[in-house]
């Protein structure tokens, strides 16, 4: 099987696959995970170019909001299957995969192997920066969250289930979520591309309460 050919393949799956798809998973971001997995490969020296490319690609296809149970991965291995890449790949693709996903502030999501890391850190990411906050708010959108509730705690998630039940304004989830994932990155090139990202997050933040907390100055005092 010719690796080319494997991933514009899957590239073609991907857009059918989240055609119509607005909640930031779509295949634009799978594109940019792919293209940022592929610099950290480079940077990081990892020999696993193409499964990591594919990993990226394929990552969001069983994701649990969109009705994935995060332990089975049934999407990407049917098209692993009819795409007859070996076993070996195969097995690393779905490890990878399933090692990605963001389970909330107080939960570990340990990785196994360099590739994993890098998947994970080029997901990660995309959830920053200019784009990280486009994505946020479609997000919050789409699930009818307030864009923010005026004196709002942010709440640390203890479990998976908790984190997946918060019905937190979009944003409570730049602290509850965006702002620790710089500490959480695994490699060190992606530490150093999500310090400046991270940067942008918080100075967006920062003036985004100061115009939203602006009209209290003329409210009336008693
Ligand atoms: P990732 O694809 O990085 O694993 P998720 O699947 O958790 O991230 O979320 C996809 C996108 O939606 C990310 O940009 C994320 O920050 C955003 N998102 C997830 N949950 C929320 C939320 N509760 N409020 C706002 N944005 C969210
Ligand atoms: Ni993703």
């Amino acid at each position: 099987m010719n690796h080319s050919i494997a991933i514009k393949q899957t590239i073609a799956f991907i857009e059918t696959f989240f055609a119509g798809e607005s909640t930031g998973h779509d295949l634009l971001h799978s594109l940019r995970v792919f293209g940022t997995a592929s610099y950290l490969a480079e940077k990081e020296k990892s020999d696993q170019l193409f499964e990591i490319q594919m990993a990226a690609l394929l990552h969001d296809t069983d994701d649990h909001k969109l009705g994935g149970d995060g332990h089975s991965f049934p999407h990407a291995e049917k098209w692993l299957n009819q795409l007859q890449v070996t076993d070996e790949s195969k097995n690393l693709i779905l490890t990878i995969i399933s090692e990605v996903s963001y389970k909330g502030a107080q939960t570990e999501t340990p990785v196994s192997s360099l590739a994993s890391a890098i998947v994970q850190d080029a997901d990660r990411l995309d959830a920053l920066g200019a784009i990280g906050i486009a994505r946020a708010f479609a997000y919050g959108g789409k699930h009818n969250r307030p864009l923010y509730i005026p004196g709002e705690k942010a709440e640390m998630h203890k479990s998976f289930e908790d984190y997946k039940k918060s019905q937190s304004s979009t944003l409570a989830h730049f602290p509850e979520k965006l702002f620790l994932l710089k500490d959480r990155m695994n490699t060190p090139t992606a530490k150093s591309l999500a310090e400046r990202k991270h940067q942008y997050l918080k100075d967006y933040y920062d003036s985004f309460l100061n115009e939203a907390n602006a009209y209290e100055n003329y409210l009336p005092v008693e």
